[in-house]
C-alpha cells in the first residue's frame, strides 16, 4: 500500500480536514487561470508540439505525435487495391464502433437506410465505454439550454463554433429522454427524477449518470440497440483509407482485416467518421485514460483526403489520472469525485485550489504544484497530489462512496485502498482531443461531399477545453445527427468512378515539401502493440 513518506503526508492531510471542511477554497480570477496556464498547460510547451507540412493546415502546429502521422504516407501507398473488387455496398458506412458510430447508425437504420459499421476492434471497445461522470443537460427547471452554452462556451475559452455548441445544447434533453427510452439505468430518486451533480464549470446540476460508469452503461445499451436492429457490424476491421470517387465525393474505404491482415473495398454513399480521439499517442509522454485503440485514426484519413482540422494543437489532460498504484497508472478518477466534495490537497494537507476549477486549468493547478511550488507527494512513476475522499462520506453521509462511485470504490479496493478511510493520489492524464475534423451544423465537412464526422474526431464543439460530460452528449447529439443526415443524403448520392488518387497527390505533397519521415499512417494500434499474432 503507501510507503511511509506518504503515511506521513495523510496523517497532514486527516490534520487539516476538518478546518478544510469549513473553507471553500476561493475560484481563480481570469487572469489568474490565463498566467497559470500559460506556464503549466502541456498545450503552451513549445516541444511538445510541431509543424504540420502539408494539406489544410499546413505551418499549423499539432502535438509532436500527431504532426508525424500527419506528415507520413499512406501505409498502403504502392499496395495494389482492385476497387472494382467490391467487398461491402451500403448507402451509409460508419467506421468506429463507440458511441457516436452506434447513434449514428441507430438513427441512419431507423431512416430505412441500409448502414453498416466496421470497426477496428469489437463494437463498444471505445473511449465510450471508459466514461465515468456522466452527461450534461439542461433539463430541469432551474436550468436552460442557454445557462448550459454560456458554461460551455467559457470553459471553453469561447473558441467554440457557435452553431456546433449551440445543436449540442438544445438537443441534450432530448438526447437524455432517448438515452433513457432505449434503457439506460440513470440514476433517480425515489420519485424517478434524474439525480444531477455539477462538473467543473457548471452553474447548474445538469450532470446525469449512472453511478460512476455511465459511460459503460450508455454504450451497453446503444450496443445493444444495434445488435437488436441486425445492423451489420464488421469488428476487427480498420478503415486504413478513404476512398473517392471521380467527382471528389467521398465514396467509401479501404478497411483492413486486422486478422488475416487482408485488405477489403466497402463502397458507400455516404461515410461517417466516428473513430474517437488519440490518447493512445501518449502525447508528451502522459499516461492515458483513453482506450486501446485511440490512435487518431479518423483525423489522419480525413486529412488526407482533403479534409481540414480544427483545433489539432489543443488536448484535454483529465486533472485526476491515477497517480498510485502503479498497476493503474494514468487511468481515470472521475471529476465526479470532486463534485461529491472531494479536495485537492498537497503534500502538506494544504488545498490550493478550488476543486471544480474547468479542466486545463485544474490540471495546470496540479502540474504547478508539483512541479514549481515542490507541494507534490513522491510516488514510484513521478508526483500525486491527494484527493481527499473520505470527505465524501462526512458531506453526504455513510455509504455515498458505495452508493455513487462504486467502481472507484472497486478499483482501489484491489489494489489494498479504501478511499472511504484514506485518500487517493492523483496527476493529470491524457483524456480527450479537444480538437478534430471541421464539420457544419449538419455534420457534414465542408470540403468532401458526403463525408460525416461524429464524436470525438470532431473539432469545435467545445472550442479549446471541453466541460465534463459534455462529450458523452456530443457523442449522442452529433452522432444521431450524423445517422440521419447521412441517411437522408444518400437517397440522392450518383457515385462515380472510385480512385485512391489523394493518396498519391499526398505522396507527391510530401515529397515536393521535402518530408521524408518514412513512418507510415493512420496508426492503428499504440507503438507498444505485440506484433505478429
Ligand atoms: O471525470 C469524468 O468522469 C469524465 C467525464 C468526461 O470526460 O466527460
Amino acid at each position: 500500500m503507501f510507503t511511509p513518506e506518504m503515511l506521513e503526508s495523510v496523517k497532514k492531510v486527516e490534520a487539516t480536514r476538518a478546518a478544510r471542511m469549513q473553507t471553500e477554497p476561493r475560484r481563480m480570477t481570469a487572469e489568474e487561470k490565463d498566467t497559470l496556464l500559460k506556464a503549466f498547460h502541456p498545450d503552451y510547451r513549445a516541444d511538445g508540439f510541431a509543424e504540420i507540412k502539408i494539406g489544410s493546415n499546413k505551418g499549423e502546429k499539432a502535438p509532436l505525435e500527431l504532426a508525424q502521422l500527419l506528415n507520413s504516407n499512406s501505409r498502403i501507398l504502392g499496395v495494389d487495391i482492385d476497387l472494382n473488387n467490391v467487398d461491402y455496398y451500403v448507402y451509409v458506412l460508419v467506421i468506429g464502433g463507440g458511441g457516436a458510430g452506434a447513434s449514428a447508425a441507430i438513427e441512419a437504420d431507423n431512416a430505412g437506410a441500409n448502414v453498416m459499421i466496421v470497426t477496428k476492434l469489437r463494437i463498444g471497445d471505445a473511449n465510450t465505454m471508459m466514461a465515468e461522470g456522466g452527461i450534461q443537460a439542461a433539463d430541469k427547471p432551474n436550468d436552460s439550454p442557454v445557462q448550459h452554452y454560456l458554461d460551455a462556451f467559457g470553459g471553453g475559452h469561447f473558441a467554440a463554433r457557435p452553431e456546433l455548441l449551440r445543436r449540442l445544447v438544445m438537443e441534450a434533453p432530448d438526447a437524455i429522454k432517448w438515452l433513457n427510452e432505449l434503457g439506460v439505468m440513470f440514476d433517480k430518486d425515489e420519485d424517478g427524477n434524474m439525480v444531477t451533480t455539477h462538473g467543473g464549470g457548471t452553474s447548474r446540476k445538469r450532470m446525469h449518470a449512472a453511478k460512476d460508469y455511465s459511460g459503460a452503461e450508455i454504450m451497453r445499451t446503444l450496443r445493444d440497440e444495434v445488435i437488436n436492429r441486425g445492423i451489420p457490424v464488421v469488428d476487427f476491421t480498420s478503415a486504413v483509407e478513404l476512398i473517392k470517387d471521380d467527382r471528389g465525393q467521398v465514396a467509401g474505404a479501404v478497411l483492413l482485416n486486422m486478422e488475416t491482415d487482408e485488405y477489403l473495398v466497402a463502397k458507400a454513399k455516404t461515410v461517417i467518421i466516428a473513430t474517437g480521439g488519440a490518447g493512445r499517442l501518449h502525447y508528451q509522454n502522459f499516461p492515458t485514460s483513453n482506450h486501446y485503440g485511440a490512435t487518431a485514426d479518423g483525423l489522419v484519413m480525413g486529412y488526407r483526403a482533403g479534409a481540414p482540422l480544427l483545433y489539432q494543437d489543443t488536448i484535454q489532460y483529465h486533472p485526476t489520472g491515477v497517480a498510485f498504484p502503479s498497476q493503474i497508472f494514468g487511468a481515470l478518477v472521475t471529476e465526479k469525485v470532486r463534485s461529491l466534495g472531494a479536495m485537492l490537497v498537497n503534500v502538506d494537507g494544504e488545498a490550493f485550489m478550488h476543486p471544480l476549477e474547468t479542466r486545463d486549468v485544474s490540471a495546470a493547478s496540479i502540474i504547478r504544484e508539483c512541479k514549481e511550488r515542490g507541494k507534490g507527494v513522491e510516488t514510484p512513476l513521478g508526483q500525486g497530489i491527494w484527493l481527499d475522499t473520505p470527505m465524501i462520506e462526512l458531506i453526504g453521509g455513510e455509504g455515498t462512496i458505495e452508493k455513487r462511485i462504486p467502481a472507484m470504490l472497486r478499483m482501489y479496493l484491489n489494489y489494498g485502498i479504501d478511499m472511504r478511510k484514506v485518500p487517493i493520489l492523483i496527476y493529470p492524464t491524457l483524456h480527450y482531443q479537444n480538437g478534430g475534423l471541421e464539420i457544419g451544423g449538419e455534420g457534414f465537412t465542408k470540403t468532401i461531399p458526403n463525408l460525416l464526422v461524429a464524436g470525438e474526431a470532431v473539432g469545435g464543439i467545445h472550442g479549446r477545453n471541453r466541460l465534463m460530460g459534455n462529450s458523452l452528449l456530443d457523442i449522442i447529439v452529433f452522432g444521431r445527427n450524423a445517422g440521419k443526415a447521412a441517411a437522408a443524403k444518400a437517397k440522392d448520392v450518383e457515385l462515380g468512378e472510385m480512385n485512391l488518387d489523394h493518396i498519391k497527390a499526398y505522396a507527391d505533397e510530401l515529397e515536393a515539401a521535402g518530408v521524408a519521415t518514412g513512418d507510415v499512417s493512420p496508426l492503428l494500434l499504440p507503438k507498444y502493440a505485440r506484433k505478429g499474432r
